[in-house]
């Protein structure tokens, strides 16, 4: 796992975006696994100044989103599908046929789980998916619970979601209740997987799952710890915690660290537990 530390939202949006365009321009027809939230509207829009400046193509690229609202139309302001044109796709040059994300009105939602996951089979799984991560650790809408499902599914919004994600909308009465999402399985298939988390929100959660070395179902991003290819980065704020835990531990476990510069002249610090091509997890 590699971990980046950042100065700050803009920062932690530009490496975002550079690791991706690094990953577009190797794999020109990529599968991208991407995310919706506040957290990636920047690394959105660091993509589309590299299409418009330097060219970034997209037009072999191909996405899966994680999630989509459930009852929720795509022309709908909320929904995720009008997120990811107004934030992304209008801007770039991919072509529509290429983009997948859930359908929020079918009516067949088992058929249509399945159908979801074996599109992303049929396109040789996710190369490379990006996540935000809730502030109870959910990842997608796999939301805390006794058990995780492995495939997409339909979820139930846990009470802490609705009220977290009520700011995009009048009032909290108008969050839907269930989601479309892909499961932890289809997330965790992908060959690499990159987490972002930034302000102090996220503290908590970050320094839970990055120092406690344990993955558990009522903290769903933990099971990242098990996947032998994340990158995770954060914004100073994000890991404010984190940093006073692992300095009091002394970094006894597996850890290289490499401060490229020290967090006060804020500039990026990468943590590295093991190389992604190393095989292990943590
Ligand atoms: C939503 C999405 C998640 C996202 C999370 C965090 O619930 N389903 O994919 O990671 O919110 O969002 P934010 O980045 O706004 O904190």
């Amino acid at each position: 796992m590699q971990i980046y530390i950042e100065k700050d939202y803009s920062q932690l949006s530009k490496r975002a975006a550079r690791i991706i365009a690094d990953e577009i321009n190797e794999k020109p027809d990529i599968v991208l696994g991407l995310a919706t939230g506040s957290t990636p509207i920047g690394t959105y829009n660091e993509l589309v100044r590299m299409h418009r400046e330097e060219g970034l193509d997209f037009s072999q690229v191909i996405t899966f989103n994680l999630d989509e609202y459930y009852g929720i139309a795509p022309s709908n302001k909320q929904s995720y599908h009008y997120y990811m044109q107004h934030h992304l796709f209008d801007h770039i040059n991919i072509s529509s046929e290429n983009v997948h994300i859930p359908d929020g009105k079918t009516k067949e939602v088992e058929e249509y789980c399945l159908m979801y996951d074996e599109e992303i089979k049929k396109y040789g799984g996710i190369d490379f998916q990006l996540l935000g991560v809730g502030e109870n650790g959910h990842i997608g809408f796999n939301e805390p619970d006794g058990e995780l499902k492995v495939l997409t599914h339909l979820s139930k919004l846990s009470e802490s979601t609705i009220k977290a994600n009520s700011r995009f909308f009048n009032s909290q009465n108008e969050v839907p209740d269930k989601a479309i999402t892909m499961g932890l399985g289809s997330i965790m298939q992908s060959k690499k997987i990159m987490l972002l988390a930034s302000g102090y929100s996220k503290a908590s959660i970050i320094a839970k799952i990055l120092t406690e070395g344990k993955t558990t179902t009522s903290i769903p991003a933990s099971s990242l710890l098990l996947h032998n290819c994340v990158t995770v980065i954060l914004d100073e704020e994000a890991a404010c915690l984190y940093k006073s835990v692992s300095t009091r531990r002394g970094n006894s476990r597996d850890l290289q660290i490499t401060r490229n510069s020290g967090f006060e002249k804020g500039g990026s610090n990468v943590i590295t537990y093991k190389e992604c091509q190393s095989g292990h997890s943590l």
